[in-house]
């Protein structure tokens, strides 16, 4: 059967992109940067997207499309084809961090579902321009065991209603009005929170670069906050390669999914990091950071809980198009593998990552089993860092290997058929075979 393809490369582009942008931007960057210490980590940020997140969107969509599967058809081709057997190990790892960020994306997922139901009335008054109130309200929600777990039980179940319903062509058409909605929302934020008093302390902290403040710690953490903020690592950008058409051109259509997904990141830094200053709020304040902030910041508009709600609900549809992307991988991998029916197995991963994403809810201080730690970190924290640190940056370091040296002559005729300049793809060569790999173990390196 011919496999179905998007309609147009506006339309692949589209959905590329509502698979990147999502809570990575609006609720990652920011305090990542914020602890991070700003300035400089925002242009590595910047450099290594626009470098290693674009070489590995193209190899990713090129391997999907040559190969016309996902992730792990991707290498049982290969296999079949005289490659080693052990590459798989690549595909099925990429399924192991699919699972892990569902884990926690969906208590941050939580989240918005939480604020966007307080933005509406329930649970008290949420607009206020008390630090200290708002961060203890955050606090007192994630400490929760009730709130947070439900919270995150109905995001996770509205991922899989979207998935086994078949809607996620609906979300996908939904999220293409309201995506530039919310970049519009914060727009106005960024300029509300600019104009508060002692917001330009903010601006400078995000903005001026500052060399001294270079560290391995923040190498890696740039290098996975790029690979999460442009869903790569994760055979997602892999899967929704195999459904490009052939003539639809890599490079131009990887730049601007980057593109949006580096500007909603920067967008997000500029709406939360001033009114953090201005509000004399902790830049350190850690996952919370972007919770924290904006109700003050709503609270400081005419009508701002008209903004907070269509804020919070905006949120939710970018984090639910991000994590409808995740979940459909190991969903196609389980009907490929096992020829399990599309809702038995969206519904017993949903069974699986509830026990894992419960236990990072009931790990946050406050809950069951807060103050439980393995390697020093909550499981929360422990899924993040595993995910974005290890696994990501591991499996692109094997997927460069692979394409530069194994895959290479598929690659290059992907991207030669459609793109066709022979600088760039001697260029994409050095990259894949040299560069990237160095790159990413030096990196990893100098995080320890
Ligand atoms: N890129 C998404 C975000 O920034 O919210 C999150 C994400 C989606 C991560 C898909 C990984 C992924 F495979």
């Amino acid at each position: 059967m011919a496999r179905s393809q998007w309609g147009s490369r506006f339309g692949f582009i589209l959905a590329a992109a509502g698979s990147a942008v999502g809570l990575g931007a609006v609720w990652k960057f920011p305090y990542v940067t914020a602890t991070n210490g700003g300035g400089v980590f925002l242009f590595i940020y910047l450099a290594i997207s626009l470098t290693l997140g674009l070489v590995l969107m193209v190899t990713e969509w090129a391997l999907g499309r040559a190969a016309q599967s996902g992730p792990v058809g991707v290498f049982k081709r290969a296999t079949k084809n005289g490659a080693s057997p052990a590459w798989a190990l690549i595909g099925y790892g990429t399924i192991l961090t699919c699972f892990l960020i569902l884990s926690f994306y969906c208590v941050v997922g939580g989240w918005t579902v939480a604020y966007f139901l307080k933005s509406l009335g329930a649970g008290g008054p949420l607009l206020t321009p008390d630090a200290e109130v708002l961060k203890a309200q955050f606090d007192a929600f994630v400490g929760n065991p009730l709130w947070s777990s439900l919270s995150f039980v109905t995001f996770a179940a509205l991922t899989t209603w979207i998935v086994v319903g078949g809607v996620s062509k609906g979300i996908e058409t939904l999220s293409k009005y309201l995506m530039p909605v919310l970049f519009l929302l914060m727009l106005v934020l960024i300029v509300r929170g600019l104009t508060l008093p002692g917001a330009t302390d903010g601006l400078l902290y995000y903005l001026r670069p500052d060399l001294s403040k270079i560290t391995g710690k923040m190498l890696v953490d740039a290098m996975g906050l790029s690979l999460f903020s442009l869903s790569l690592g994760m055979g997602i950008m892999v899967t929704y390669g195999s459904y490009i058409t052939s003539e639809t051109k890599l490079v131009r259509s990887s730049l601007w999914v980057i593109f949006l997904a580096v500007t909603t990141c920067f967008l997000a830094g500029l709406m939360v990091l001033p009114p953090v200053f201005a509000f004399g709020f902790s830049p350190t304040t850690g996952p919370g950071l972007t919770m924290v902030t904006m109700p003050a910041v709503f609270a400081h508009l005419p009508a701002g809980s008209m903004f907070a709600m269509a804020f919070f609900f905006l949120l939710l549809v970018a984090a639910l198009t991000s994590s409808v992307s995740i979940l459909e991988v190991i969903v196609s991998f389980l009907i490929d593998e096992f020829g399990w029916s599309r809702s038995k197995s969206a519904w017993l991963t949903v069974a699986a990552f509830c026990v894992t994403g419960l236990g990072a809810c009931l790990s946050q201080d406050g809950g069951w089993l807060g103050g439980a730690t393995v390697f020093g970190k909550n499981l929360f924290n422990l899924y993040d860092y595993t995910t974005s640190n290890l696994l990501m940056p591991l499996g692109e370091l094997a997927l460069a290997i692979f394409a530069g040296w194994v895959a290479w002559p598929l690659i290059e005729t992907q991207v030669g058929a459609s793109d066709s300049r022979s600088v760039l793809m001697r260029a994409m060569r050095v990259f894949l075979r040299f560069v990237l790999p160095v790159l990413i173990v030096i990196v990893m390196i100098s995080g320890l």
